[in-house]
């Protein structure tokens, strides 16, 4: 990579970034596209966090995307945010323009979009969802889901009070997202069940989603009985390491159709490039091995 003196800048910025596979996936891009332009891990401390993006943004860079741990901090940072970042209480992605930062969370498209590009015949505006999780990532696949115009989203969690809490911020009754902004058009009614009735609750599914870390490597298992659940039932993981999750290998087995977690890695980093670099870039199969590689 040879940069020019009027070269674009965007990096990831998370404490720690080592792990982030964002650097290659942006520089494949970057050079695919023969684009002037850079995108660096940049690890920051929480504690430094403010400080760090302000010098960013001194520095002239384009924007940045936001990891672990500075979501929420993304969220207080920004002097614009997008609807449905507020909703779901977490910036992503950072655009800086005119000296301000304009925050979105393009998570939620990344996951309605592999789901879009990698299933056939799913309607969102009929399917019945069960989400399994209630952590940061559920909040992303919820509000997606919403959007998307789904009836009906049935969640579990091992720690109920966190998935009430889930179920009260995104409720479409109360139409408020998480800052207490009124917002309207909101779609799917969110019921929660008991963690122990996951298996008997997929009678009526028509997409499966984990979003709990369990399946990811190192990690137990899901243990999930899919004898109730629709054959043509769609299954999806958030976990993409290993790309076949157990979830993933018993709904395949079970003859469910199934989409790893790997494309929504690949499509919530899409509005960011275009955003910094301005072009559009594509998810391809050599993307996905290019990726997988590292
Ligand atoms: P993320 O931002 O990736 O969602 P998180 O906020 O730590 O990460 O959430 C992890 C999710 O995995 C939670 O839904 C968590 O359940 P709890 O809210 O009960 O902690 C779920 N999870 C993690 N380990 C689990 C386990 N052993 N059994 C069941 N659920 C588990």
């Amino acid at each position: 990579m040879i940069l020019s003196g009027k070269a674009r800048l965007a990096g990831v910025v998370g404490w720690p970034i080592s792990h982030s596979k964002s650097p290659r996936l942006h520089g494949y891009w970057l050079e695919q596209l023969a684009i002037d332009g850079a995108y660096l891990p940049l690890a920051i401390a929480p504690e430094s966090f403010d400080l760090a993006l302000r010098g960013l943004m001194a520095a002239g860079f384009q924007g940045v995307n936001v990891t672990v741990p500075h979501k929420e901090a993304a969220l207080r940072f920004c002097d614009e945010i997008d609807p449905l970042a507020r909703r779901i209480g977490a910036v992503n992605t950072l655009v800086f323009k005119d000296d301000k930062a304009w925050g979105s969370n393009t998570d939620a498209f990344g996951f309605i979009e592999n789901l879009r590009q990698n299933t056939e015949k799913l309607d969102f505006s009929r399917s019945s969802c069960v989400v399994l999780g209630a952590g940061g990532a559920a909040r992303g696949v919820i509000a997606a889901l919403q959007d998307a115009g789904v009836p009906e989203i049935f969640l579990l969690n091992r720690t109920r009070s966190r998935a009430e809490a889930l179920a009260e911020d995104l409720s479409p009754d109360n139409s408020k997202d998480v800052t207490g902004k009124i917002t309207d058009n909101i779609t799917g009614k969110i019921t929660v069940l008991p963690w122990e009735e996951r298996s008997r609750s997929l009678d009526r599914a028509d997409l499966l989603v984990n979003t709990t870390s369990l399946g990811m490597a190192g990690q137990a298992p899901l243990e999930l009985d899919l004898a109730a659940l629709p054959r043509d039932a769609v299954v999806t993981d958030i976990v993409y390491a290993p790309l076949i999750t157990p979830l993933l290998a018993l709904a395949e087995k079970n003859g469910n159709p199934i989409v790893d977690g790997l494309g929504m890695l690949l499509h919530q980093a899409r509005p960011g490039f275009e955003a910094w670099f301005g072009q559009r870039p594509a998810v391809t199969e050599e993307l996905r091995k290019f990726v997988l590689a590292s």
